[in-house]
């Protein structure tokens, strides 16, 4: 056989030569490292993810998110524009509603928080990025579960989906390109398709939050639209120890008609999100949650980390798993770097 092996050879009194095989050759240089680096981030595979409260003009911090904001009308707009001029690729919109109520009613009243942000989203940069809103109850509920309670207490799933094919219609009329579905319901990509395209609306995205787990990495989110969850989400959002259950919920997504599937919290799951990109046949992206931000932040603060490194590291890796685009905090700052 010619294939190469380690030095040593057969032959008896051959001096030994040193390895064959060099790996370290593809790391000499800076030149020929970037040469061969198998993965890369550009602009317009992230996403920003961005929380409107309703009422304010000026920006309210997020004490559990240093540097991110619940945006007032007028911050939201330099928000986005920066994001453009940035040339990130979307911003996925979250709504933070002044009045909560057991069923939600905020989310598909077209002048509810949420939707009037798309519509200033859809004016200010709707040419520039794909505007996307997150279609879920939580943010709009005085429980804080993701879908209506049934007289027990827990949460009803199919009265659940009357409420989210109603919130899609309000969400595409006010312009929204591509609707996030992370309430996790059964059958909610269908319901929504089914929605939408008997009220015309066949044009409008659907982006399936899949394989979304339930995780302590969204604790910060919590703060961030004013959520006081009564209980967990267990019965809905998948076990941490499950990893064909995500393949699966992305393979009955894309059956329901889903346009892009995705994987969430991405760093402790990049093996659900390998999984899912080696055999759907739509784009796989992967949402960089509250916590990691948070992680990645206070331990900068710390200077038990690099900042800038860690954020990249975290980002390269996430697409290096497989994930075509990365929703994260950081979009807007990190596509300014890459320019
Ligand atoms: C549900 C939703 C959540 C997040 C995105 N969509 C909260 C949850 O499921 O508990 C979390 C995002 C983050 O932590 O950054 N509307």
């Amino acid at each position: 056989s010619t294939t190469p092996h380690l030095s040593s050879s057969p032959s008896a009194g051959t001096p030994l030569a040193g390895p064959i095989l060099r790996p370290r050759r593809l790391r000499s240089s800076r030149a020929m490292r970037e040469l061969t680096r198998e993965t890369r981030l550009h602009p317009r595979q992230l996403v920003l993810p961005m929380f409107v409260r309703e009422g304010a003009v000026e920006a309210v911090p997020i004490g559990s998110m240093p540097g991110v904001v619940q945006h007032g009308t007028d911050s939201f707009r330099r928000a986005l524009t920066e994001a453009a001029e940035a040339g990130i690729g979307g911003v996925m919109l979250f709504g933070v509603p002044t009045t909560k109520d057991a069923r939600g009613s905020g989310a598909d009243d077209p002048d509810g928080v949420l939707n009037a942000a798309t519509r200033i989203a859809v004016a200010e940069v709707g040419d520039a990025l794909v505007v996307q809103t997150d279609l879920c109850l939580d943010e709009f509920t005085d429980h804080g579960h993701c879908g209506v309670l049934d007289a027990r207490g827990a949460v009803d799933n199919d009265a659940t989906l009357t409420r989210y094919a109603s919130m899609a219609i309000a969400q595409a009329e006010a312009g929204s390109a591509l609707l996030g579905l992370s309430g996790m319901m059964d059958g909610q990509v269908e319901a929504v398709r089914t929605a939408l395209d008997d009220a015309g609306h066949t044009g409008t995205a659907v982006l399936a939050y899949s394989g979304k787990y339930a995780s302590a990495y969204y604790g910060p989110f919590r703060e961030a639209v004013d959520s006081s969850l009564q209980g967990d989400r267990r019965t809905y959002q998948l076990d941490p120890g499950n990893g064909r259950e995500g393949v699966r919920e992305a393979e009955i997504d894309v059956a329901e008609g889903a346009d892009v599937v995705m994987v969430k919290p991405a760093g402790s799951y990049l093996d659900v999100l390998a999984a899912v990109a080696a055999s759907s046949p739509v784009p796989v992206w992967a949402y960089q949650v509250s916590g990691e931000y948070s992680m990645i932040e206070a331990a900068a603060a710390n200077g038990w980390i690099d900042r800038e490194r860690a954020i990249e590291e975290s980002l390269l890796s996430i697409r290096r798993a497989g994930a075509d685009a990365v929703l994260t905090y950081f979009a807007t700052e990190v596509a300014a770097w890459l320019r």
